[in-house]
């Protein structure tokens, strides 16, 4: 019998991904929802069908076989497993999609553990966007048993694609996710210096287009060049909020510290972070970061497109 699935936290990635295991993933019916504001669940389930929404994390764990959460931050989903380490969970499957600490994953593991459930840590890369599209890349860590029950939902349903780290602890899928963050925002700041030395010089956003096209076809480039040439990174609806981005930083880099490691372009893109914030409010998109380069190289935040 196909296993029955709820699926906790109904915010961007939530919805698309909840939509895309109902869609695509073969899973029982209902699809049971929850999100701390109800009112979320009940639009998401007026739009799809074939879901039931619960009225408490109790009700929505007790009616299924796998419970796959996506919150906002650590503070969420140490609130949420709160309530679900008392309840009856012996075999059942907790699939955590949010970007937590590490340590507090390896923690949350060992509680669901503890109580007789399963735990697969599967933080994901990807936007939004991304997530509508099935083309996030899943990272999965825990029991090779409990990662082989997720595998269905993975390619093609969920996601594009899965980094398998099964037997490995929960806290290295969620390192590898940060370094993968690592990479986007180094790309971000690399993306913004080089058009703005392109303008200065006289080169053109034009014509380092070409060229950027040319080398670096596929995103991340491509992505983080359209937002910047086109003037996105300060006219269009934020898709990562820049306060969001720098709480995540500063946990990768105190990371990096406690390793020993020498991240240099990273400060530089974490400082860039905070200007971006400092210029235009907590609410700026990460992608900023090519505006204030912009100013630190005086030209105007706002490009103007050639
Ligand atoms: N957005 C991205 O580009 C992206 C990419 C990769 C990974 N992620 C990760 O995916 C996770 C979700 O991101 P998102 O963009 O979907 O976030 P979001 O749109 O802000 O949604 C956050 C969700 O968490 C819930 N929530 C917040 N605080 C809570 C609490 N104290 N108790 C219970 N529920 C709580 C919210 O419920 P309410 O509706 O009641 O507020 C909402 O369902 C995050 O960990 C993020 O780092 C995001």
């Amino acid at each position: 019998m196909d296993p029955l699935v709820t699926f906790i936290g109904l915010g961007q990635m939530g919805l698309a991904m909840s939509e895309n295991l109902l869609r695509y993933g073969n899973i029982g019916k209902p699809l049971t929802l929850y999100n701390r504001t109800k009112a979320k669940a009940d639009a998401h389930n007026a739009r799809l069908g074939h879901c039931k929404v619960a009225e408490s994390i109790a009700e929505a764990v007790s009616s299924s076989d796998i419970i796959w959460s996506c919150l906002q931050d650590e503070v969420a989903v140490e609130q949420t497993f709160e309530e679900i380490y008392s309840l009856s969970i012996e075999g059942k499957l907790f699939v955590d999609s949010s970007t937590i600490s590490p340590k507090a994953a390896n923690f949350i593991a060992q509680r669901v553990l503890d109580a007789g459930g399963e735990f697969v840590a599967l933080p994901v890369m990807g936007e939004p966007t991304m997530a509508i599209s099935r083309s996030l890349t899943g990272i999965a860590s825990g029991s090779p048993a409990a990662v082989d029950r997720i595998r269905p939902y993975m390619q093609g349903v969920v996601c594009r694609n899965m980094i398998d780290l099964s037997g490995e602890d929960p806290e290295i899928a969620l390192l590898l996710k940060l370094m993968g963050n690592f990479l986007i925002l180094t790309t971000m700041e690399t993306v913004a210096e080089v058009n703005t030395f392109a303008e200065k010089c006289g080169v053109g956003t034009m014509n380092m287009n070409k060229l950027m096209t040319a080398i670096f076809p596929n995103p991340p480039h491509a992505i983080y060049n359209h937002r910047m040439l086109s003037g996105e990174y300060y006219s269009a609806v934020p898709v990562v909020e820049v306060s969001k981005a720098i709480t995540l930083a500063e946990h990768v880099m105190g990371l990096a510290k406690a390793s020993s490691a020498s991240v240099k372009l990273y400060e530089v893109a974490l400082e860039h972070l905070r200007m971006v914030k400092e210029e235009r409010g907590s609410a700026a998109d990460v992608s900023g970061i090519y505006g204030v380069v912009r100013l630190e190289s005086g030209l105007s935040f706002e490009n103007v497109t050639e």
